[in-house]
């Protein structure tokens, strides 16, 4: 079953609040008329900003901006209701214009902090009077001239990143930024899109954002918001529990690394969940399909620089994790108990209000997995994900959950219950409806692809070169790719700290390309042949990390799945049957043990065996590759679907590519 989830709810606050601040008419299709964005919009609206209805977004709104100082006083409180992305937002942004305003929100609002904006801001030059209590909604902001402002966050918050740099714009001074953690960048990316000029990168204790002195107008906005992941979240752990054999498909959902940080955690406690169709677009803003396969879960533990990457996913993990095998531990997550209620203390006492053990730690929870049916009344407290979590729990079979104060999904995703019945009551499609299955098909009239996934150092680049030898196939080694990429940009003058903000047009510079040349298919830069240039430590040490990056993963898709349009292709590399090639003929998992593999790798590089030490060492380094690989948001290493699992520890090379020439002779040669 195919679904599609709203626009994402953080893209659509900035989009409406930076079209309102554009000089000229921003178009932004997909926006989530939720209740968060529509009273962002309301608040807007008061101060001058022609928005359309929110019942009016469905294809496309066009919205003609004011400038950047351009906004009037409003009559009465800019009510936000419960949107503190629009609350926080717009106190930066009203620091910088010359008026007056009361900014307020409904009664959950009312009760989280908002000093961790007003006080860098009051740094900057703006006045604040909390009318009501201290630090506290409702709020008067007497904007005007700022000055500069260098700040260090003590939390890792994107809405207070944000509203410091829509300051910095708005008041036309730059703006430096240190944050403990690495909180969602979209506020970054939509700036840039708009000719702003804002650098991020690793910082000493944390991540570094910094707001040159900014233009004085910025360019109007032409915008698809992608679909939300933390919406996808709560059917992504529905589709892993559910039970039967039918895989979800979740279509068009925003894969930003900021936010997917749930995808690892969900990797590792068991779940299925793939990627396909992953596409970049225009705003930097990747996209794609999660494929998610009904999975057995174990409990894991998540914390630490996981957190901010996954902050809005901890209620439906945490809930997810009551029918997890064992328990499930999180921490470093304190920031939960300021969002929209205490979720900390909401999910500890939903989940045992349903007979579930769940322990309340000062910075999260531990939750014990249970086979055991579920019944009982939660309460929402009038929070959308605890709300949307439970609904998730409750649509499983042998469950019966009542909600009390489910409505309130709306602030973030509305048609959240029909969309729940909808995927919940449909059954499994007729079987001539279903796609064909991938793998092992075959297109008739042309030659086979086939793909070789692997761990580092199962010998997949070695032997898929081999079986493409005789077989008479093309070899598609895809980390050349990549290193090649690596090695052109070692040689760019872009500094290695800003290569994770690498945009689509800017990797467009470097002219990357396969051709076949003498019966093999070669890496180009320009006319430069690359080969020995790529195994270089400088592009060995770096080229994980850059492998990690969506942006450079769908960069560098279309020239790969180029190379196998005409079939006759043996691809290794550690997405080619999941992500490259999920269509491909026969698929192939190259796996060997630890030990193995760190001697195969020292071998070759060193042209000696390791000793004992030096095994250990190799051995370290793989297994920290081998984590990172299949921990990355993006296209991670796993065991393609119908895929033959070859372990050559014990198997000689010709053993191991006659076990691979077997298997496509019996799957193609009909
Ligand atoms: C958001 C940032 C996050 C998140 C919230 C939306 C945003 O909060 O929890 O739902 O749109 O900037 P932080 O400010 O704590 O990062």
């Amino acid at each position: 079953m195919r679904i599609k989830v709203p626009g994402d709810k953080s893209i659509s606050q900035r989009a409406l609040i930076l079209s309102g601040l554009a000089r000229g008419e921003s178009r932004i299709r997909g926006l989530v008329p939720g209740g968060d964005p529509a009273s962002t919009a309301n608040a807007l609206r008061a101060l001058g900003v022609r928005i359309p209805p929110h019942s009016e977004w469905g294809e496309e709104a066009r919205i003609p901006g004011l400038g950047l100082r351009g906004f009037r006083t409003p009559e009465g409180y800019l009510d936000v209701q419960n949107s503190g992305t629009g609350a926080r937002l717009l106190l930066g942004v009203l620091s910088g214009q010359p008026l007056d305003a009361v900014i307020t929100g409904d009664e959950s609002l009312k009760k989280r902090p908002m000093g961790r904006v007003t006080e860098p801001l009051t740094a900057m030059g703006a006045r604040f009077d909390a009318l009501e209590a201290p630090g506290r909604l409702p709020i008067r902001v007497q904007g005007g001239p700022l000055t500069p402002l260098e700040y260090r966050l003590p939390v890792a918050s994107a809405q207070v990143k944000s509203a410091l740099l829509l300051a910095g714009l708005v008041g036309g001074v730059p703006v430096t930024l240190i944050e403990p953690g690495r909180s969602r960048d979209h506020t970054e990316g939509m700036l840039r899109a708009s000719g702003v000029d804002v650098r991020s990168g690793p910082a000493a204790d944390g991540w570094g954002v910094a707001l040159a002195p900014p233009p004085t107008e910025i360019a109007p906005l032409d915008l698809d918001v992608p679909g939300d992941f933390s919406s996808a979240a709560f059917f992504i752990l529905l589709g892993l529990l559910r039970g039967g054999d039918e895989p979800l498909v979740l279509e068009g959902v925003g894969l930003n690394e900021t936010r997917t940080r749930l995808l690892p955690v969900l990797l590792r406690m068991g779940g299925k969940v793939g990627i396909q169709n992953l596409r970049g677009e225009a705003q930097g803003e990747p996209l794609g399909d999660l494929v998610v396969e009904p999975s057995e879960l174990v409990g894991t533990e998540v914390g630490g620089a996981e957190i901010p990457g996954l902050i809005d996913e901890v209620p439906i993990l945490a809930v997810g994790a009551l029918r997890a095998r064992g328990e499930t531990r999180i921490t470093g997550a304190r920031e939960l108990r300021v969002k929209e209620t205490d979720r900390i203390r909401a999910l500890v006492d939903n989940l045992r209000a349903l007979g579930g053990d769940a322990e309340e730690l000062d910075d999260g929870l531990v939750v014990q997995g249970t086979g055991r049916p579920l019944s009982g009344t939660v309460r929402s407290f009038g929070d959308h994900r605890i709300a949307m979590a439970f609904g998730i729990l409750g649509a499983l079979e042998g469950n019966d959950i009542r909600i009390d104060g489910a409505e309130v999904a709306g602030v973030s995703f509305p048609g959240f219950w029909e969309l729940l019945e909808e995927t919940r009551s449909k059954g499994r499609p007729p079987v001539a409806a279903q796609a064909p299955a991938s793998g092992q098909g075959g297109v008739v009239g042309r030659p086979p692809v086939i793909t070789m996934d692997g761990p580092a150092g199962s010998g997949k680049s070695t032997t898929a070169r081999e079986v493409a030898r005789r077989l008479g196939f093309h070899h598609l080694d895809s980390g050349a790719l990549y290193r090649a990429l690596t090695f052109a940009l070692l040689n760019s003058g872009i500094p290695e700290a800003d290569w994770p903000e690498l945009s689509p047009e800017e990797l467009d510079r470097f002219p990357i390309h396969l051709e076949i040349s003498g019966g093999r298919l070669l890496v180009l830069l320009g006319d430069r042949v690359l080969e020995e240039e790529l195994r270089t430590p400088e592009v060995t040490s770096r080229v994980s990390p850059l492998s990690a990056l969506p942006a450079v993963r769908s960069w560098l898709l279309e020239a790969q799945r180029r190379a196998g349009a005409e079939g006759g292709l043996v691809a290794d590399g550690r997405d080619m049957g999941t992500v490259v090639f999920p269509d491909a003929d026969v698929k192939i998992f190259l796996t060997a043990q630890l030990k193995e593999r760190a001697t195969r790798r020292f071998l070759e590089r060193e042209g000696r065996e390791p000793d004992q030490e030096e095994l250990a060492v190799e051995a370290a380094k793989i297994q920290e590759r081998d984590a990172r690989d299949s921990a990355r948001a993006v296209a991670p290493l796993k065991k393609p679907e119908e895929s033959l699992e070859v372990d050559t520890s014990d198997l000689t090379f010709e053993g191991q590519v006659q076990v691979i020439i077997d298997h496509v002779k019996t799957l193609t040669d009909k």
